[in-house]
């Protein structure tokens, strides 16, 4: 009901009020009578099809400017887009009409019997109507945009609509066993509407599927020739070095001989070296010296270990890891300033679930980033039916889901740190955000964040620079960790943390049905780009 409510409040402003602004608008252009010498014009030209449009106005008079469902609200934005298009019609004929005054006015058997004043004069005239009729022509515009966002976003509310009804009618009564309580249909109910997306109980481990992709694990600007990064990755310590060439190896974060972790101990020459006895394995998990003992063929495992683009990427799963490395580089023309990690104490799928998500922005950012922020009376998350990838309204931030745990998002902004415009093709400057986060075990997330600016490529040089984005970065994450760690508690105590999505936990959703697909084993995973075009 809500819905519908809202559904029909927001068509109204334009079904009320056009009727006014058509009369105001019909009286200021009477002089040359658009719609006098319409029939004129259509005889004369060949434009005649393009202007012979019925005004649809006196179809819509019916609703009397109320709407009681939400079909009929969508008929009224139908109706809406149909006056819009008879608008600018009606609008580019006063244009033409227009044009042809100049071009009689300045037609030299005219010329001949007026004087230069009058031509002047009426030349000026004309001037300032086709100016008038421009800014028209550029108002429809901006009305037919909105409408037609109007319209998807209806259309949105009707799909919803049938979701719920579809629910509805799989709970019916004959459904249910003979001695069906109110609590048992209750119950029902809602174990039946969660099926689709209920994120409740302890954590799970991971599903050997989700381990089928490559993952960035580290920036490069991190691994020098001699240091290590441990790491731990769906449940499983690992360590990463470089070997002899140079090239990052990935291997088991445990000696083979009793145990120890391997990067407590140090690189020599391209092999790391157990801190306990000295055993050195190289980047292939080779044992390559056992001091003080006889040399024996000892291996620890290594997974698929590769660099691109400033990072290293692992494969932990059981398949045969794909040929290509993706690409995670902001668009040209960004250069990156911050690359930071950080271990969070919250599942991965929890911070993913938190980062694609910006209606929460002015409630819990309150200290940072979102300061200041008015909450809006509708945020939307906007994208194809098929797509992880849109953008949001009314922010100017467009955003990504990348399978399997990134999220690409760009922010238009006028000032460092102030939000501003439609959208972000509208903002002169922009940042870009790369969140990465690496599923380390049931309850810790490895994050790597990486930000660019496409703009004063100069603050990068700045001493200490790196040292304020992190304490940015911290203060912003920690705003949502308590929340999300919050949430993670009661999660392992039964609750499901996604009880009752709205249109704004679109993208969310969207990463839950993607994983939950994935991790069925379905054959086609859905918003994957193979299915774009269904
Ligand atoms: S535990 Fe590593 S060498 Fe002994
Ligand atoms: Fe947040």
């Amino acid at each position: 009901m809500n819905a519908i409510a809202t559904a029909s409040s927001l068509t109204l402003p334009i079904f009320c009020s056009r009727a006014s602004k058509f009369e105001a608008k019909r009286g200021l252009k009477g002089r040359f009578g658009v719609f006098a010498v319409f029939g004129e014009v259509e005889k004369k030209s060949a434009w005649g099809p393009l202007f012979n449009v019925e005004e649809p106005r006196s179809k819509v008079s019916e609703y009397k400017g109320k709407v009681s469902d939400i079909y009929q609200a969508i008929e009224v934005a139908r109706y809406d887009i149909q006056y819009l298009d008879w608008r600018a019609r009606q609008d580019v004929l006063s244009i033409v009409l227009l044009h042809e005054k100049v071009v009689e006015v300045l037609n030299p058997l005219a010329r001949e019997y007026k004087s230069i004043g009058t031509m002047k004069k009426e030349l000026a005239e004309l001037h300032e109507e086709l100016a008038d009729a421009h800014r028209q022509v550029h108002i429809s515009e901006a009305r037919v945009g909105t409408a037609l966002d109007k319209l998807a976003y209806m259309e949105e509310l009707v799909n919803d609509k049938l979701l719920q009804e579809r629910s509805t009618a799989e709970i019916a009564p004959t459904s249910s066993p003979p001695s069906t309580s109110a609590k048992f249909v209750d119950t029902e109910k809602r174990r039946k509407t969660r099926r689709s997306l209920n994120v409740s109980g302890p954590v799970q481990s991971y599903h050997p599927n989700l381990k089928n992709f490559w993952y960035p694990v580290a920036f490069s600007a991190d691994l020098k020739a001699d240091t290590m990064v441990p790491i731990e990755c769906f449940e499983e310590p690992w360590v990463i070095f470089r070997g002899k060439n140079g090239e990052p190896g990935c291997v088991q974060n445990t000696c083979a001989h009793r145990a120890c972790p391997l990067h407590l101990g140090s690189v020599n020459e391209g092999r790391i070296q157990c801190p306990y006895h000295g055993w050195e394995y190289n980047t292939d998990g080779k044992c390559e010296k056992m001091p003080s003992t006889r040399q024996q063929n000892v291996k620890i495992k290594s997974i698929p270990c590769y660099e691109k683009e400033g990072m290293i990427w692992i494969w932990p799963g059981n398949d045969a890891p794909t040929a290509t490395l993706p690409s995670l580089l902001p668009p040209s023309g960004f250069v990156i300033h911050a690359e930071l990690v950080m271990e969070l104490p919250v599942e991965h799928g929890l911070l993913l679930d938190n980062l694609l998500d910006l209606a929460h922005a002015p409630f819990t950012h309150t200290s940072t980033f979102a300061k200041g922020w008015v909450v809006p009376s509708l945020v939307k998350f906007l994208t194809p039916s098929s797509g992880l990838q849109g953008y949001w309204d009314p922010y100017p931030i467009d955003m990504e889901f990348r399978p399997p745990c990134m999220v690409l998002s760009t922010i238009g902004i006028s000032k460092p740190g102030k939000l501003e415009g439609q959208n972000t093709s509208q903002c002169a400057t922009h940042l870009h955000q790369l969140h990465v986060c690496l599923p380390s075990s049931k309850h810790k997330t490895r994050l790597l964040y990486r930000m660019s600016l496409d703009f004063a490529p100069l603050l990068k040089h700045i001493p200490f620079m790196q040292y304020l984005w992190r304490h940015f970065a911290e203060q912003v994450l920690n705003e949502d960790l308590r929340l999300v760690l919050g949430q993670q508690e009661r999660m392992n105590n039964g609750a499901n943390i996604w009880n009752f999505p709205v249109s704004y936990d679109k993208l969310g959703v969207r990463y839950r049905l993607w994983r939950d697909a994935l991790e069925q084993g379905d054959k086609q995973l859905p918003f994957s780009k193979k299915n774009e075009n269904e």
